[in-house]
């Protein structure tokens, strides 16, 4: 598959390159970022087996994992990351995820980056339903998902282990008429 670009009103997202790895540093060393995530916060060296692993994942063929950096459209600053895997091909399901810099966090690019991946899943990927997972404390994230046509299907009890204590999670879930009638497509 060729490098991918995904454009939205004020963002584009990409394939990762090699030299994404400081710019991804800059958030994923944060432990106030990683805070509800089982990722991070890294060493250098983390970071930058996180940006081979998604190298490594763009030459997979048939491709299943796409880690996307979100970069600004107007100056290309990296200020994120976002991605999608087939995590379910027989039934066509999608798991997606995303974490941003704190400098960029309250303007609404998550949830523009977040229409970007369900878009990009239910189109290019061709998938039936996209879901995600978060924290039950990670109110911002469930607002995104919320805020891209996402419902809350399940509230998981101490299902994930996050540096050693047990939380809870949600899973929100859309499918792909859902998302054909919400009109949630059109963000390009
Ligand atoms: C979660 C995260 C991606 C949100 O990014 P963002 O760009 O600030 O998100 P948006 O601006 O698009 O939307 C955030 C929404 O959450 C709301 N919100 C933010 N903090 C909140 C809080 N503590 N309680 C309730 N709502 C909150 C905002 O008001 C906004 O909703 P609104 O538009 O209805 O007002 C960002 O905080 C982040 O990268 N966090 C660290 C990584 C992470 O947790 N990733 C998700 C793993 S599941």
């Amino acid at each position: 598959m060729a490098f991918i670009k995904l454009p939205t009103a004020r963002l584009i997202l990409r394939d990762f390159r090699k030299n994404d790895w400081e710019a991804v540093h800059e958030y994923g060393a944060d432990l106030e970022v990683v805070r509800y995530m089982p990722w991070g916060p890294n060493t250098e060296a983390d970071t930058k087996e996180f940006i081979e692993r998604s190298l490594a994942s763009q030459r997979e063929e048939p491709r299943t994992k796409f880690e996307f950096a979100v970069t600004l459209a107007e100056s290309g600053r990296l200020i994120g990351g976002a991605g999608i895997r087939a995590s379910a091909p027989a039934d066509r399901g999608g798991d997606m995820g995303y974490c941003l810099h704190p400098d960029f966090w309250g303007q609404g690019y998550a949830t523009e980056a977040a229409a970007a991946i369900v878009g990009f899943g239910f189109g290019k990927l061709g998938l039936h339903r996209v879901f995600a997972t978060c924290d039950t404390g990670n109110a911002a994230s469930a607002r995104v998902l919320e805020k891209v046509g996402m419902r809350r299907e399940a509230h998981f009890r101490r299902d994930s282990i996050i540096r050693g204590e047990w939380r809870d999670s949600y899973l929100y879930a859309v499918l792909e008429d859902e998302w054909s009638e919400a009109g949630k497509g059109t963000l390009r």
